[in-house]
């Protein structure tokens, strides 16, 4: 008999998936089962709503002598606060822009003004070309791009390798936090630590790590650190944290009428500001898992205002740290019996850790591939059945190349989010399993 995950785990899975609208979907009369988070996660109502209200409401430019323009600067300075508490730092250090390619396309431009013949960037196999591509083009300026090895057999990176990669001539290490494919969490503290020996700035890609983990870019002590707010519960946008010293000593190109102070130095023309609104929504949302959390441990409500009007010395922060332990806990369940069930269908080979001692090292992001079906055949197939997953490389291009997957279609992702339930897993697992053998 299956076990349910409300018995099993800290979130309260009902609750969890009430907020989400998309997912009581129907494909084909089955039931929607949302496996393509890597690809970008569903919004709760309270997103939905605060985009809906921004654009009924206040929808203005910013820094204008009326309402609806205060209001929007209010939007936005609450949406920096917001993603402050998220990654653990100071709002005039996050930026906001369409997505991190973009983000990062323009930080290399600006990185890219101080290095030339000589200079070295540090880069993995086992990146998202996001984070790849926009330092490839500093080779037109004479900068030397340094690739570091993976380790095949768990597709981790090998580290030995990026130890040495890293050197007096080392200007960046840019890092993914989480592959986007095959799930693998890298050691980023130690990678910067590593980085900063050699005077060396640490560009950290968290945008798959984002919806699995707290992230507190003080404790890393990483220089940037990016993700997009539409793989964690939110709006499709982009943010960037940069430490307040490289904001300020950095040179963006800008257009002259923009203001040199950070963080809106680092914003080119106008924003999506009814995206912006869905930002504060979106970790107010995770916030609140955590306050639940919270509760039911018998701990302070966080947001709850103390008799002296403050709170009660816990913050949003602590709640959206709970949160994540809660994400944790729900998604190692799934993480589990997804490997344990994969590992049973004939021909299946599981890319990246399979070893359930080492879960830590990773997220529940699994690709796949099915001895005798193409990735993009599974994908079609479990579509028609209502599962949706993602075939090919997903952009972590170096990956699927150097694993000789990219010509024969790259891999069959499923990516479990907390709002996915070992229910569905159970589903999937049958589901597949009848593809294979049809
Ligand atoms: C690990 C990783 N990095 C970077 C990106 C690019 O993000 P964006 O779409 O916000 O440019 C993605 C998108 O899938 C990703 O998964």
């Amino acid at each position: 008999m299956p076990i349910t995950e409300q018995e099993k785990t800290a979130i309260e899975t009902a609750w969890v998936r009430a907020q989400f609208p998309s997912l009581s979907q129907t494909v084909n009369a089955q039931p929607a089962v949302f496996l393509d988070g890597p690809g970008g996660t569903q919004v709760p109502q309270r997103v939905i709503d605060a985009i809906a209200g921004y654009l009924r409401s206040n929808n203005a430019n910013t820094c204008g002598a009326y309402a609806t323009s205060r209001n929007t600067d209010a939007t936005i300075a609450a949406a920096r606060a917001a993603m402050a508490d998220f990654l653990g730092c100071h709002a005039d250090e996050i930026a906001f822009g369409p997505n991190m390619t973009t983000l990062t396309f323009a930080m290399s431009r600006a990185i890219g003004r101080e290095l030339g013949a000589g200079d070295e960037i540090v880069l993995t196999h086992l990146d998202h070309d996001a984070n790849v591509s926009p330092w490839r083009a500093l080779e037109e300026r004479g900068v030397t791009i340094r690739m570091v090895e993976i380790q095949e057999e768990d597709c981790t990176l090998d580290m030995e390798d990026l130890a040495s990669k890293i050197t007096a001539r080392t200007r960046l290490v840019a890092v993914g936090y989480a592959s986007n494919a095959v799930g693998t969490i890298n050691d980023v503290k130690e990678i910067v630590r590593l980085a900063h020996r050699h005077g060396a700035m640490a560009y950290i890609d968290a945008v798959h790590y984002a919806p699995h983990g707290a992230i507190d870019v003080r404790a890393l002590d990483c220089d940037f650190l990016v993700c997009s707010t539409y793989k964690f519960f939110g709006p499709h946008m982009g943010v960037l944290y940069g430490k307040r010293e490289n904001l300020q000593r950095l040179q963006p190109y800008k257009v002259r009428a923009n203001t040199n102070a950070i963080p809106n130095r680092w914003e080119w023309g106008t924003l999506n500001h009814e995206c912006i609104a869905g930002i504060a929504a979106c970790v107010e949302y995770i916030a609140d898992v955590g306050r639940g959390v919270l509760s039911t441990q018998g701990l302070p409500h966080p947001s709850a205002p103390s008799a002296e009007g403050g709170n009660h010395g816990t913050s949003r922060r602590a709640a959206i740290e709970a949160a994540f332990a809660a994400f944790h806990e729900h998604e190692r369940a799934m993480l589990e019996r997804l490997m344990a069930g994969l590992k049973q269908i004939s021909g299946a080979k599981i890319y990246g850790i399979t070893d359930p001692a080492r879960f830590d090292e990773r997220c529940a992001t699994f690709a796949v591939r099915i001895e005798g079906h193409t990735p993009l055949e599974l994908a079609t197939k479990l579509g028609e059945r209502g599962f949706f997953t993602w075939d090919g490389n997903y952009y972590a291009l170096n990956l699927t190349e150097h694993l000789d997957v990219e010509k024969s279609g790259g891999f069959l992702r499923i990516g479990l989010v907390h709002y996915n339930t070992l229910e569905e897993v159970d589903r999937l697992l049958v589901a597949l399993r009848e593809i294979v053998q049809a």
